[in-house]
Parts: structure tokens; C-alpha cells; sequence
């Protein structure tokens, strides 16, 4: 058993980057010279999926149009001789991949997301990649769940420690043993308030989930939002599996907000040896 396909839910209208998101879906904004959803897709494809399922929107062709194949395009950049940016139209390590696009109507909450990519998933296990969370370590957070399942065949979720100020905001685990690797989950809650967070503990947007995670969405009840939740999924897999949970180890930028979205910018910005040196001149006369 191999973690071969991913989810990524897609769908939201991304109010919080009006008019930006308007006619451009938030996950094709750029950060630097690459669209945010890129990033976990490439993230996905290096630690070993090779089929990609989004669960989107109809208004969001533009993602479809991203990850396609642009032949017109290609042939127009051999031309003009700027043969070095066709690895950039149309890289390579999409040439393999099989992208699916799966429409999600009504906006029902990301459990209600993941429940569309059943009849493409079947009965594998699977990753989940929320790609407004971008990560960046040595070994990436997706490579470090998957390294804890090959292992255990149970489910995984990439947590970190947070500000108790700002555990409302996650679904967070209380947590059982702990090893040196992962953290047992005895239990998880969707945005608790402070008094009653079980831990500081919070989940961030990667996960490796067992198929019968479907079994648990299906008997889901939707939230006072309206909403079905994947934790509250996770909270009822919990009584019949082991679900495990990965300290993740690594840079993380929260860029479904303005603020996590201008520093992994400015971050990325700094690392990008064709421009840092500038960048940092300009930071600090702004300065
Ligand atoms: C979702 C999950 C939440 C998790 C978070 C990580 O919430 O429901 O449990 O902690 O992603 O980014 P959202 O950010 O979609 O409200």
C-alpha cells in the first residue's frame, strides 16, 4: 500500500483576497513567479503522488488551464529562441501526472470537499493538501507523514504548536503517547475556543487519511455552520483506528491571510538570488 493520490480542495470563493479573487481564483495568486496551488502540487508530486484529484469550482477553469499542458504556448517560446522557459509553462514533473477535476456545488465544508473525491479514490489510502498552508522544510511536511504511514498504515496529521491566542482558528488534538516521531490522537476537536482547547497542538494542512475516513464523512452531521468537517470525521475514525498525528518540523506560512501571504512573499522574495539583493535594499530604505 502506496500513497498515490491527493486532494485538494479547492473550491472556496477566498473572500478574504477580495477583488483579487474575483476573477481569479485566490489559489492562482502568485507568490513571487508561482501560483499558491503550485507549490502543494509540487510538494505532492515529490513525495510520490502521481494523481492529483482537485475539488473545485466551475467558475475556476483557470487551474485546469494551468495545470494542462500548453502546446500553442511551447512552440510559440521554441520560436522566439527562450527554449529556457518551456520547463517553466510546462514543467516535466507534470508530464506524469494524472489531474482530476471534480466540482463541488455547494460550499459544504472541506469534509464535504474530501467526499467528492470518493469515486476517483475508491478504497486507497490517500493524502489531503490544503494549499493555502505552504511549507517548507528539508524533508517536506507531505514526505514526513507519508514516512510515518509507510510504517504504520494508519492515518496521519501534520500538527504543530501554535499561540494558545489563536487556537480557535484549527482543529486541534489531544494528545496520547508521544514518541520521538509521532504523537498518538486521543481525540480532536474543530476550533475550540481557548478554555476548551484541548491542547496547543493544531492541525495544519496536510494529511495522510485511511479510505475508511469515507465511511465516517457519509455519517457525518453538518456543523451549527452548515458545514460537514473533516476533523469531526477524524474524531469518529478515531474510535475504531489508530490515527497519529506528525510534529511538523519546518517553515510554515498561513497564506489564506493577508498577513501569512505578504510574509511567505517577502520570505521567498529574499531567497530568490535574482532579486534579494534589491529586495533587502528596498525593505530597508522602506525601513
Ligand atoms: C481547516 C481545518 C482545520 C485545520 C486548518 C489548517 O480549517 O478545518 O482543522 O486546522 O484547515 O489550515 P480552515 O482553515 O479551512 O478554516
Amino acid at each position: 500500500k502506496m500513497i498515490k493520490k491527493a486532494v485538494l480542495p479547492v473550491a472556496g470563493l477566498g473572500t478574504r483576497f477580495l477583488p483579487a479573487s474575483k476573477a481569479t481564483p485566490k489559489e492562482m495568486l502568485p507568490i513571487i513567479d508561482k501560483p499558491l496551488v503550485q507549490y502543494a502540487v509540487e510538494e505532492a508530486i515529490n513525495a510520490g503522488i502521481n494523481e492529483i484529484i482537485f475539488i473545485t469550482s466551475p467558475e475556476k477553469n483557470s487551474i485546469k488551464n494551468h495545470f494542462d499542458k500548453n502546446e500553442e504556448i511551447e512552440s510559440r517560446l521554441i520560436k522566439s529562441g527562450k527554449d529556457d522557459m518551456v520547463k517553466k509553462l510546462n514543467p516535466d514533473i507534470f508530464s506524469n501526472i494524472t489531474f482530476y477535476y471534480v466540482n463541488q456545488e455547494t460550499q459544504n465544508g472541506l469534509g464535504d470537499a474530501i467526499l467528492h473525491a470518493e469515486s476517483i479514490i475508491k478504497n486507497e489510502d490517500f493524502a489531503v493538501l490544503l494549499p493555502d498552508d505552504l511549507f517548507f522544510s528539508k524533508r517536506s511536511c507531505l514526505s514526513q507523514l507519508i514516512d510515518i504511514y509507510n510504517e504504520k498504515k494508519s492515518s496521519v496529521i501534520a500538527v504543530n504548536k501554535i499561540d494558545k491566542e489563536n487556537i480557535h482558528k484549527y482543529g486541534v488534538i489531544k494528545p496520547g503517547k508521544v514518541s520521538d516521531v509521532f504523537i498518538n490522537v486521543q481525540d480532536i476537536v474543530e476550533k475550540p475556543s481557548y478554555k476548551d482547547a484541548p491542547s496547543d497542538i493544531a492541525v495544519c494542512g496536510r494529511y495522510v487519511l485511511t479510505s475508511s475516513i469515507f465511511n465516517h464523512l457519509k455519517a457525518t452531521d453538518f456543523d451549527k455552520n452548515g458545514e460537514i468537517q473533516l476533523t469531526d470525521a477524524i474524531r469518529s475514525l478515531i474510535k475504531d483506528e489508530e490515527v497519529l498525528a506528525c510534529l511538523y518540523k519546518g517553515e510554515k506560512f498561513d497564506c489564506g491571510s493577508k498577513k501569512g501571504f505578504v510574509h511567505a512573499t517577502i520570505a521567498l522574495a529574499l531567497r530568490d538570488e535574482s532579486i534579494s539583493e534589491d529586495i533587502k535594499k528596498i525593505i530597508k530604505d522602506i525601513i
